[in-house]
């Protein structure tokens, strides 16, 4: 490689001295490796050696206007300047729920919350209480709490009422909801991802789950303010009972919120889901601001625009270079470019492309679903596009 990463090598001994494992799990594990951020602007970070990458991880998708983004700094500025915590109703958080009230198509309601993780486990406190039942049914990632993992340290018992099933598939649900019958309050689900919802498939899920008197929860904490800015629900046209989002509302500040339908959400307006923290002031008005930024530059529509051109990119390239490990997903806010490896001649291969991209000021997620913004610009992705040739050159040589 041509770039150096000593201090991001002795960063790294560093964290492993002070931070539990080195690092959050994820973190540890997020190879191109090695590369500790110093600073971001716009649709770029730079590493601890002053290395510059065009970036498609965008914090896991909450720098949906970019890095260090002007409007959103000023507005958390001034904001601050009359204070953060009150714990009383603040004019700003109204002015936020009136907003999502009229952008999501899911939303009568707002409920604030701190991160996704926090606002999915709310959604289905709300769902256990309105429909008084105990089970759930998730499909996708929904965060780290008990109800989302049977893994070493997770409460059995949580996870135990925690059904699971696959995207795309409209039949094991069914037989879920048969073997349970009676017992299931919500399919909570991300609408799309890097596989696309079938044809009919939202449609009839949400059908098929509202006959069972169960409620229909989307987690859009990725897809959210991306498809649309009222959702992947404005985008394909299906209104859930409830939704989740997060990430990209407040440009990287942690708020999130659990929105639905006025019926279901008076209902279970006294379900204790209160917190210090939600509906702090500046991740409000960060959130006010986000949106205000993408209404005003018809942010979805470009991050569209420079999605399709990057995967009509690399579809073009990979059929002409012939790379039959490619594996392309996703659609434009949110594509995927990625190399399988089931085999060692394969593992090598996407090694050499993802050293050859990292070294050429790139960063691609290797294994999750990339998000655009507002601020990759036509340089970005002709850029990003030639370096890819080249590593995928490159690795085509030496295998
Ligand atoms: C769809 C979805 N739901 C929930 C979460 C959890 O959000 P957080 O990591 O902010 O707790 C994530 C995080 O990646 C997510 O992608």
């Amino acid at each position: 490689m041509g770039r150096s990463f000593e201090k991001s090598f002795a960063w790294k001994e560093r964290a492993k001295a002070a931070l539990v494992g080195g690092g959050q799990p994820h973190k540890q594990s997020q190879p191109p490796d090695p590369v500790m951020v110093a600073g971001g602007k716009g649709a770029h970070f730079w590493d601890a050696d002053g290395n510059d990458y065009i970036d498609y991880l965008m914090g896991y998708g909450p720098m949906i206007l970019g890095h260090a983004y002007p409007t959103v700094i000023e507005a958390v500025s001034k904001a601050l300047e009359r204070g953060n915590v009150y714990n009383f109703g603040h004019t700003l958080e109204i002015e936020l729920a009136e907003k999502l009230v009229e952008i999501i198509p899911s939303a009568d309601r707002v409920a604030y919350f701190v991160g996704g993780s926090d606002a999915t486990t709310g959604a289905l406190k709300f769902a256990r209480a309105y429909t008084e039942k105990e089970k759930v049914i998730r499909c996708g990632y929904h965060g780290w709490h008990d109800w989302c993992h049977n893994t070493r340290g997770h409460l059995t018992a949580s996870a135990e009422s925690t059904l699971s099933v696959g995207f795309n598939d409209l039949e094991t649900l069914e037989e879920l909801f048969k073997e349970h019958h009676g017992q299931i309050a919500c399919l909570i689900m991300e609408p799309s991802g890097h596989s696309l919802p079938e044809e009919g498939y939202l449609e009839n899920v949400k059908k098929l789950v509202n006959s069972h008197d169960a409620l229909l929860i989307f987690d859009e904490v990725k897809t959210g303010f991306r498809y649309a800015l009222g959702g992947a629900q404005e985008y394909f046209g299906i209104t859930p009972d409830m939704s989740v989002f997060g990430k990209a509302l407040a440009n990287g500040f942690a708020t999130a919120v659990v929105v639905g339908r006025d019926d279901i959400m008076d209902e279970v307006s006294n379900v204790w889901v209160a917190a210090t923290f939600h509906g702090e002031v500046s991740l409000v008005a960060a959130a006010i601001a986000t949106i205000a930024e993408l209404e005003a530059k018809d942010g979805v529509d470009f991050m569209w625009k420079q999605g399709t051109k990057l995967l009509d990119g690399y579809r073009e390239m990979t059929v002409r270079l012939g790379i039959d490990q490619a594996n392309i997903g996703g659609i434009g806010p949110m594509p995927f470019f990625g190399l399988n490896s089931d085999n060692d001649e394969q593992s090598k291969f996407r090694q050499t492309f993802y050293e050859a991209t990292l070294d050429g000021g790139l960063y691609l997620p290797p294994g999750h679903i990339w998000f655009m913004s507002i601020s990759h610009t036509d340089e970005d992705i002709d850029k990003t596009l030639n370096v890819s040739e080249d590593a995928l050159k490159l690795a085509k040589a030496k295998s």
